[in-house]
């Protein structure tokens, strides 16, 4: 893990830059360069975004960086505002701009302010220069006499000039989640957004690949991956005007969301995170992994807990007696921790089902007669720690909660309550739901400070929605819902800096870097089915590091082994959610060897450099691997899916090894008293052999849904 020592040094200073200095405004990683340059007319402009060259190289001249609405502009604005006196026109000229360096970071500030109207915009440049990643966003800030309304807002907009544009975007539903679907963008706005409110990401995944001139593989072509760190409705438009140009604009979807944005009180986006490249998605993968890791998930260049999770096993229905049998289970297994999930809550209404329950966070008494402190006494008896599942945000109407606090609630006056899975959803900016919810994360941890895992659900969106909090200002409501969720999380994070927490929303439904600074990993899906899970898992690899993905072995995929299952769970970030007493012995052995296993091989696995070498969107196999910073070691994963008679499978070439390198090529996870069938088992072959003229991965009679885990270890 890296070690890293802050130094700051401040490059130039808001005053005193001659202005020839200030004219060119170089944003650089290690590989490329955005570059602003300011205009004639004091206005700035993006010239420049791709590889790095030498400063003189760079082009002037360009397209507005952050077009305003109302004056020249005839595009979709990054920014719309009306002033007090209802005129709804906005000019941004370059004031003056800042760098300052820590470590590898270097923050670009630049400061625009309109030459007419008391109002400012500072657009603030984040670049990680090693990972190659830059975050950007704006801040808003007027001293007018009332409030002005923002209708736009943007927290990016990104110019590009290229021959053809290919946009791969990433949508789904519950259980069936993250698509890809890669098109050619033609004149007009292609957009990608949510209006859900909570758990935004059900529909559409937060992120997105563009590349530029043509289509980009793997290890091919010029692209940016993007992904805005927001929790809320976010938006991104791109729009291909009538000379081929291309804007990106990026940020919080600005429907039914007019701000009005109070005088002196900055107006602050959530960050566009990006990074451009010319090699591929799999190095705008690794650049976005390496970044997260360091930067954007909660401890996310630390170690994970493997679990024991209980939803699909028992879902609602279990006593005390029967989970510190399952405790036994998870020690059998060799799992660090059992998670209790829905259902231990609940006396008045009892939460046997999901009609009823949510909002009364005290044990229910029949179920759970001696309280949570004596199930974590008993885990931590039988050497498990003892983690619980929680939906803070929600209610029934068959709760204590609802009958209490109505007006904690988002519904509408003069209207029917509309439910999702029988709940509504509270009121997260009156600051009072936000107390309730810290307090009902402190108040467990503080009686049961032993509690060492949160799952965090979040199982519906808003509909009918409607803030008692917010009185008339109810276009506030999806912007100041999700800064609530960001306070409640603030403080639980002030409190207990590295609880682990699982970022819950019935699968799928929040997977963005603004939730995954407070979260140490989230829930792809609630299919655990393993063949499935080997396309959500790739979907979700695009943009998040493999520590953050849980994957569980279940009981879901009973056309596949347990092999299979678990070989497809250890890809991730391994847990399972299975009846261990329901095993053969001979499953029971495989399992408690493929625990350990994981526990050795994760430290590659987690933080490992990810090769996706063959897509299942491409053939009947997947087949992806890992590869240790030193290049010492690698996991190779090959999954044969859905194979015909017909499939012929070419030779495997692997990649991101060191060439001058050794490797013994060995199978791992075997199931018992089976054999290596893989011709090259054990030998020792060279990096450069590997990857350049590869392994046959498919020996023999190529056996539908079966699969290996390889390890390469540098003699
Ligand atoms: C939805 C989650 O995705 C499941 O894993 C489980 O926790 C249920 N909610 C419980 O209600």
């Amino acid at each position: 893990m890296p070690t890293r020592f802050a130094f700051v040094i401040l490059l130039s200073c808001f005053a005193g830059n001659t202005f020839a200095q200030s004219k060119q405004i170089v944003i650089e990683t290690s590989h490329s360069a955005l570059v602003l340059n300011v205009g004639g007319n004091q206005r700035v402009v993006q010239s420049y975004l791709g590889k790095k060259l030498a400063p003189a190289a760079y082009p002037s001249g360009g397209r507005e960086a952050y077009l305003t609405a109302g004056m020249d502009n005839q595009f979709e604005p990054a920014i719309r505002m009306v002033h007090n006196d209802g005129n709804p026109s906005l000019e941004l000229k370059y004031v003056s701009h800042k760098t300052t360096r820590t470590d590898d970071v270097v923050q670009t500030d630049i400061l625009m302010k309109d030459p007419v109207y008391p109002v400012e915009v500072t657009l603030h440049y984040t670049a990680y220069y090693n990972s190659d990643v830059i975050k950007s966003w704006a801040e808003i800030l007027h001293r007018e006499k009332k409030p002005a309304m923002l209708t736009e807002y943007a927290s990016s907009l990104l110019h590009f000039n290229g021959d053809e544009y290919w946009l791969t975007q990433f949508h789904g539903d519950w259980a069936r989640e993250v698509n890809i679907i890669e098109e050619k963008l033609t004149n007009g706005i292609k957009t990608l957004e949510s209006k859900l409110g909570t758990r935004t990401n059900f529909y559409q995944t937060q992120a997105f690949f563009l590349s530029l001139n043509e289509k980009s593989t793997e290890t091919t072509g010029e692209l940016i991956a993007g992904t805005l760190a927001w929790t809320g409705n976010y938006r991104y438009t791109f729009e291909v005007d009538q000379r081929n140009g291309l804007r990106v604009r990026a940020g919080i979807n600005s429907f039914a969301s007019e701000y009005y944005a109070e005088p002196g009180q900055p107006f602050v986006t959530p960050a566009f995170i990006f990074t451009w490249t010319d090699q591929g998605k799999g190095q705008a993968s690794r650049n976005l992994h390496n970044w997260a890791r360091n930067y954007g998930v909660l401890d996310g260049n630390k170690e994970r807990l493997t679990l024991l999770n209980n939803w699909e096993a028992t879902h609602t229905t279990f006593d005390e007696k029967r989970l510190v049998e399952l405790f036994d289970e998870g020690k059998k297994l060799g799992i660090d921790l059992f998670l209790l999930d829905d259902g231990w809550f609940g006396n008045n209404f009892p939460r046997n089902d999901d009609k009823a329950g949510l909002g009364d966070w005290q044990e229910d008494k029949k179920k759970l007669p001696s309280g949570l402190g004596y199930l974590v006494k008993e885990a931590a008896n039988k050497g498990i720690k003892f983690g619980i599942w929680l939906e803070p945000e929600m209610v029934n109407p068959k709760s204590d909660l609802y009958q209490q606090h109505p007006d904690w609630i988002l519904k509408l006056p003069n209207r029917e309550e509309n439910y999702g899975r029988n709940q509504l959803v509270l009121d997260l900016v009156n600051p009072q739901v936000q107390d309730f919810v810290f307090r009902i994360v402190d108040d467990m941890m503080t009686k049961n400070p032993g509690i060492a895992f949160i799952k965090w659900d979040c199982n519906r969106s808003m509909t009918n929605a409607y803030s008692p909090y917010l009185k008339e200002k109810q276009s506030h409501l999806y912007i100041e819902y999700t800064k609530g969720l960001y306070k409640v999380m603030e403080r639980i994070r002030t409190k207990y800096p590295h609880l682990p927490i699982m970022l819950c929303a019935g699968g799928g439904g929040r997977t963005d870097y603004g939730a995954l600074k407070y979260f140490t990993e989230f829930w792809p899906s609630d299919n655990t089915d393993g063949l499935e899970r080997v396309y959500i898992q790739w979907g979700y690899s695009y943009f998040f590091p493999s520590n953050t993905i849980s994957a569980h072995v279940t009981s879901m995929g009973k056309l596949q082994s347990l092999k299979f299952r678990t070989d497809v769970a250890m890809m991730g970030k391994m847990g399972y959610d299975i009846r261990v007493n329901n095993f053969t012995p001979q499953e029971l052995l495989f399992s408690q060897e493929a625990v350990k296993t994981y526990k050795r091989i994760s430290e590659t696995v987690w933080f490992g450099n990810l090769y996706r070498i063959i897509s299942p969107y491409e053939e009947s196999r997947a087949v992806l691997m890992y590869v240790a910073e030193d290049k010492r070691k690698a996991i190779l994963f090959n999954y044969q899916l859905q194979t015909r008679r017909k499939d012929i499978f070419s030779r495997v070439k692997l990649q991101g090894l060191d060439p001058q390198k050794k490797y013994r090529f060995r199978e791992i996870n075997l199931f018992p008293d089976t054999k290596a069938a893989n011709p090259d088992n054990d030998k020792v072959l060279t990096g450069e052999y590997l990857m350049n003229i590869g392994l046959n991965l498919a020996p023999g009679r190529i056996a539908p849904l079966s699969s290996n885990v390889f390890e390469l270890t540098e003699e």
